[in-house]
């Protein structure tokens, strides 16, 4: 399971697509280690430090990704826990331009950015200092960024980039799970909204980017587009609506979400078998 989600998030996030179990299981702990300190080492854009720290989460602390353990998390964590996670979010948040809402520069993209946000929320969430307020505050200014900021197709969907509309299947992965997450904590009639966002924008992305074929293209609208079956474009899209399944789903507000969880769960299928398709295996 700790394998699998490495080898979905560290070698190009390419969904688990059902590989055999023990095709999973050959891979060693020394090569993990490997992966897992290169990965650290070689990531310095927002949507690496964001799947980075996301990989590390569902690694080492399981029961604290979204796959493991009810929302939200506990609020005291044993001694060491999660460390590693909350020193790069605690990095970050130090280093943010308190004027940008983003929590750190996105290189033009809107969505990136936010992929950092789920490891700040669980920093604020679970610190020793309850009277900071630091990292709550750059949570909420990434969550207006997306919300209220960034610039969006007449239906809805938040752009994958600032300086114009344009939607990217990588946007999946970064900002939704981000929203989900933002919601699953807050809880009430505020916490569902957050959840139904991310829901739709999972939705208006699967609208715009999906062919005939049940795969999603890379890049519509704006000024130039890339129409290819990208394969971790679409392992992204599977992996972001799979993350905010989960946060619906481990959330209290899991069972007023009953239709929104069987539409993602159809999405998924739709992804893992239009690929399954294209799959050279080797034996
Ligand atoms: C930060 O944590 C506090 C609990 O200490 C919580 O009330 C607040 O909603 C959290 N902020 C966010 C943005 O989740």
């Amino acid at each position: 399971m700790v394998q699998r989600a490495v080898l979905t998030l560290l070698v190009g996030c390419a969904v688990a697509f059902a590989a055999p179990t023990d095709t999973v299981a050959s891979i060693s702990d020394a090569t993990i280690s490997k992966v897992k300190a290169n990965a650290v080492k070689i990531s310095t854009h927002s949507w690496e430090i964001g799947t980075a720290l996301e990989a590390l989460t569902e690694l080492e602390w399981p029961s604290l990704s979204v796959f493991g353990g009810s929302l939200p998390p506990p609020v005291k964590l044993s001694s060491g826990t999660a460390s590693d996670v909350i020193q790069w979010a605690t990095k970050i948040v130090k280093a943010k331009n308190p004027n940008s809402l983003p929590l750190i520069d996105g290189d033009g993209a809107v969505g990136d950015p936010a992929s950092i946000g789920t490891a700040v929320l669980l920093t604020n969430w679970t610190r020793t200092d309850r009277s900071d307020h630091e990292f709550s505050t750059a949570a909420g200014h990434q969550l207006t960024y997306l919300l209220d900021d960034a610039p969006r197709t007449s239906d809805g969907a938040i752009s994958h980039r600032s300086e114009q509309v344009q939607l990217w299947a990588d946007f999946v992965y970064m900002a939704p799970p981000f929203i989900a997450y933002f919601g699953a904590l807050k809880g009430g009639s505020g916490g569902l909204s957050l959840l139904k966002i991310a829901y739709q924008q999972c939705k208006l992305y699967r609208q715009h980017l999906r062919d005939s074929s049940g795969l999603w293209k890379h890049i519509v609208l704006g000024s130039w587009q890339d129409n290819h079956h990208w394969g971790t474009g679409n392992a992204w899209a599977a992996a972001g609506m799979m993350r905010v399944l989960e946060t619906i789903h481990h959330s209290k507000l899991a069972s007023q979400m009953q239709s929104e969880q069987n539409d993602l769960k159809s999405w998924i299928n739709e992804i893992v078998s239009a690929s399954w398709k294209h799959q050279v295996c080797v034996t």
